[in-house]
């Protein structure tokens, strides 16, 4: 037998608590059994999201939220804003494209964040720009772009909306989205809130109800205005996933428990002490900059290629991280830290990534990495 860890960048662990829950008989989503559920979702949801708004519940995964965002608050011929420095700006890129939105692209190195500057740089130049789409955490290069500054940007234009892909940044990163002003904030149940894939969780400010009013983008499924008439009634307007939203109500309560500053202290913690012994092994950290506290991307010693080490990890030891992608597919590997994760899950993670690399050929002292990571995470007694 080999013992799994699942370390990737989500889908991630899923506690017990929530496992359990989703075991229970079906229930019937138009039955009065489930309005107590749907409402307390909503509520949890509020919660998380540090808003008063809307977070619709969507039967998909994350980037289903993407595409229903783009249709529901833009039409064909809208100028759109993407920050792309990564995999999932791209992503960004295509749906845009897709939709007949006239994208421009401000494109930078991977590893790096995007220069705020830049945007309110963009924005001035050309003020046709109805939404500016970024990643809060860009899963591909694991760097945290900068909303704050972003969403005192955007806030200044009455005709543009920020619209954040928090798939991976959510519970990982403290996204405050009615004080900082974010209009629209995507995340997914397989990150961070610690659930199998299958939703997707939408934000929506008032700005960006008003911009949903005159999309003329086609919809059906993905109708968020529709979706907003349900919620109200404590329903999704087709079939609710009834297993994972009962699910959810379990993660929220555990997320809870802990409160949402302690939930990013220990996201931040666990990502420090992954960087810390990436350090004392003498790898390079792929993220250059502003590195995310949801997932680590390391360079591949010279020599190695990344995927070979995610495959060792994953068929030696039984530790499924993640490789690169796009064109940084072979250049690194990335260890996540996300959602139902703590002190021993980054010391497996090191302890395999010191253990793969020795059997690669890589000169280094096995436990150097671990000790730097043990130190920062060493229950202190004032704790
Ligand atoms: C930042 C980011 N955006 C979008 C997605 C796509 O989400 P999904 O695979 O749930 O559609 C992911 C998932 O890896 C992600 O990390």
């Amino acid at each position: 037998m080999l013992k799994r860890y699942l370390l990737a960048p989500g889908p991630t662990p899923v506690p017990p608590e929530a496992l359990l829950a989703m075991a229970m008989p079906i229930i019937h989503h138009r039955s009065p059994d489930f309005l107590p559920v749907l409402d307390s979702a909503k509520k949890g949801l509020q919660w998380l999201y540090q808003t008063k708004n809307d977070v619709l519940i969507i039967c998909s995964t994350g980037t289903g939220g993407m595409v229903g965002t783009v249709n529901n608050f833009f039409s064909p011929g809208d100028r759109a804003l993407v920050v792309n420095g990564g995999n999932f700006g791209e992503r960004w890129t295509k749906i845009c494209k897709a939709y007949h939105l006239g994208v421009r692209e401000m494109k930078f190195d991977w590893g790096y964040a995007v220069k705020p500057a830049e945007v309110e740089e963009a924005l001035q130049r050309d003020p046709s720009i109805k939404g500016v789409f970024v990643q809060a955490s860009e899963t591909s290069t694991g760097v945290y772009h900068d909303i704050r500054a972003l969403a005192d940007i955007v806030k200044k234009y009455e005709n543009t909306i920020l619209v954040v892909d928090a798939i991976s940044a959510l519970v990982a990163h403290d996204l405050r989205m009615d004080e900082w002003g974010i209009d629209v904030m995507i995340g997914g149940s397989q990150k961070g809130l610690m659930l199998p894939p299958g939703l997707a969780f939408i934000g929506v400010s008032e700005k960006a109800w008003a911009f949903a009013e005159r999309a003329t983008s086609p919809k059906f499924y993905f109708n968020f205005r529709k979706e907003r008439e349900s919620l109200a009634k404590n329903q999704t307007s087709f079939t609710s996933p009834v297993t994972l939203i009962i699910g959810l109500n379990e993660s929220l309560k555990i997320l809870q428990a802990e409160g949402l500053e302690s939930a990013f202290a220990r996201h931040e913690k666990l990502a420090k002490a992954t960087r810390e012994a990436v350090r004392a092994l003498g790898l390079e950290m792929f993220s250059k900059e502003s590195p995310s506290n949801a997932v680590t991307a390391i360079k591949a010693p010279a020599g190695i290629d990344g995927q070979e080490i995610y495959k060792n990890l994953r068929v030696k030891y039984g530790i499924t991280a993640a490789g690169g992608q796009g064109q940084a597919k072979g250049k690194i590997f990335r260890i996540a830290h996300l959602g139902y994760a703590g002190t021993f899950d980054v010391i497996t993670a090191i302890a395999g990534v010191e253990m793969v690399l020795k059997g690669l050929g890589h000169p280094l002292k096995l436990g150097t990495g671990v000790a730097a990571a043990q130190e920062l995470l060493m229950v202190q007694e004032e704790e």
